[in-house]
């Protein structure tokens, strides 16, 4: 407690240094306008005193200006005994007819109009969650390696850091393109990796496609941010933050490129920049809008590898997550006899890249190691290390989850029904 009291007084100490470092403008405006703008829980809001100018109580979530104390504060209640923000940062409001606040109020109203739907169906009943294996899939299940995630997360770990902000934040961007363009090429696979540039960072995205047969234009995304962070700005290995869901993914290409194309078209990700503000993912998400894409189903795999709650029990994150989703999540397990425990949980704000998609009014699903209350303490610092607090065998639980996400998902014509 006392070490992550430390840490949270560190970032604390980061804030303050941010921001004494910007340009006078907290001097040139009226203080109710200066300060972080963010989005956060309400309770952690009220926990820190600070006022909160727009919210929505379905949601939770609330708008406010903090100042470094309150930020300092808010990332100590939160949870991870401060190693998680828990807080976004808002990107500035547009000039324009709205004052800022009003432009927050209608996010807000956006998301929770979202959120409504997604509540609203899961009060519609019981459904039944069992279905029928398809064959294949459970062939394909079997063909998943443990091994192969231990040794994708050492790889991966090796690294100094995969932080955005560093002179070559794209080493081992480029070391797992490589990595797959030989994937590709040893199982004679067509596929296309591609480089994505972003703005808003120098680090790029990896974005791997395989075209679908019969419905090309549908697309099923899995997803992981490759990028890593250290508040000590000391080494950032990040094994379970995030090699963990990046190695899940990177091992369900390969048995999925093995079972010949699907109907629909899958594209992996692996995001830049998800530490410093979901940067390459918010780029992406807002791409697809934009050019119309049908993205049906989008799955990220952010930390799988430290069971907290003791091994095989999982979280089905359930904010900015589709319920049509985190059911068929609960009825994979069954079907498939993962064996897993899942327990409903909530990050309380867009704790990771799902968000991005979430709010460019897409379908997501983020399962997760463990309950928030006992999740790992040693992220985003040096010791985020491959040790035996660590189970690839829990880990293991995602690799399949994502593979039957791919398979289902692309080999049916099932839409998000609401
Ligand atoms: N992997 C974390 C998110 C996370 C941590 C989810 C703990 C659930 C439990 C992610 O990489 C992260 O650190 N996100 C940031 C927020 C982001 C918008 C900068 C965070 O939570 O501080
Ligand atoms: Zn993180």
């Amino acid at each position: 407690m006392k070490r992550a009291n430390a840490k949270a007084s560190l970032l604390f100490a980061m804030t303050v240094g941010a921001l004494a470092a910007l340009p006078s403008q907290a001097q040139t405006r009226p203080p109710s306008s200066s300060g972080i703008e963010v989005f956060s829980d309400l309770r952690l809001l009220r926990a820190v005193g600070a006022s909160v100018l727009a919210q929505d109580a379905r949601l939770g979530l609330g708008y406010a200006r903090l100042d470094a104390f309150q930020i300092g504060r808010l990332v100590r209640f939160n949870h991870a005994g401060g190693k998680c923000a828990g807080y976004e940062v808002l990107p500035p409001a547009k000039p324009g007819f709205l004052s800022t606040t009003e432009q927050r109020q209608q996010e807000l109203n956006a998301l929770a109009h979202r959120a409504g739907r997604d509540m609203a169906w899961s009060r519609v009943g019981r459904r039944e969650m069992r279905g029928a294996q398809d064959p294949k899939i459970a062939q394909a299940l079997t063909q998943l390696e443990e091994n192969n995630l231990r040794q994708f997360v050492g790889w991966a770990s090796a690294f100094p850091n995969r932080d955005n902000r560093v002179e070559n934040p794209n080493t081992h961007v480029e070391a797992l393109a490589a990595k797959l363009r030989q994937l590709g090429a040893s199982l004679r696979a067509p596929i296309q990796v591609d480089l994505i540039d972003h703005k808003s960072t120098k680090q790029k995205s990896i974005r791997v496609r395989v075209p679908g047969t019969s419905r090309a234009q549908e697309v099923v995304v899995l997803g992981a941010h490759f990028d890593s962070i250290s508040f000590w700005r000391g080494n950032a290995p990040g094994a379970d933050d995030n090699a963990s869901g990046s190695a899940n993914i990177f091992d369900v290409l390969r048995v999925l490129l093995a079972q010949g194309p699907s109907a629909r078209t899958v594209e992996f990700y692996w995001y830049a920049g998800e530490e410093s503000g979901l940067l390459g993912s918010a780029e992406i998400a807002k791409d697809a809008k934009a050019n119309n894409r049908q993205i049906i189903g989008v799955l990220q795999l952010d930390m799988t590898l430290f069971p907290g709650n003791g091994e095989m029990t999982i979280g089905n994150t359930n904010d900015y997550t589709s319920s049509w989703l985190r059911e068929k999540l609960v009825g994979w397990n069954q079907t498939y006899a993962l064996g897993a425990r899942i327990v409903d949980d909530r990050c309380g704000y867009a704790c990771s890249d799902h968000a991005s998609w979430y709010r460019q009014g897409y379908a997501t699903l983020m399962p997760f190691e463990a309950t928030m209350d006992t999740m790992n303490s040693k992220i985003h610092s040096p010791g985020d290390v491959v040790s035996n607090q660590l189970s690839f065998r829990h880990s293991m639980i995602f690799s399949k989850i994502g593979l039957i996400f791919a398979m289902e998902l692309a080999n049916s014509g099932e839409r998000q029904p609401y």
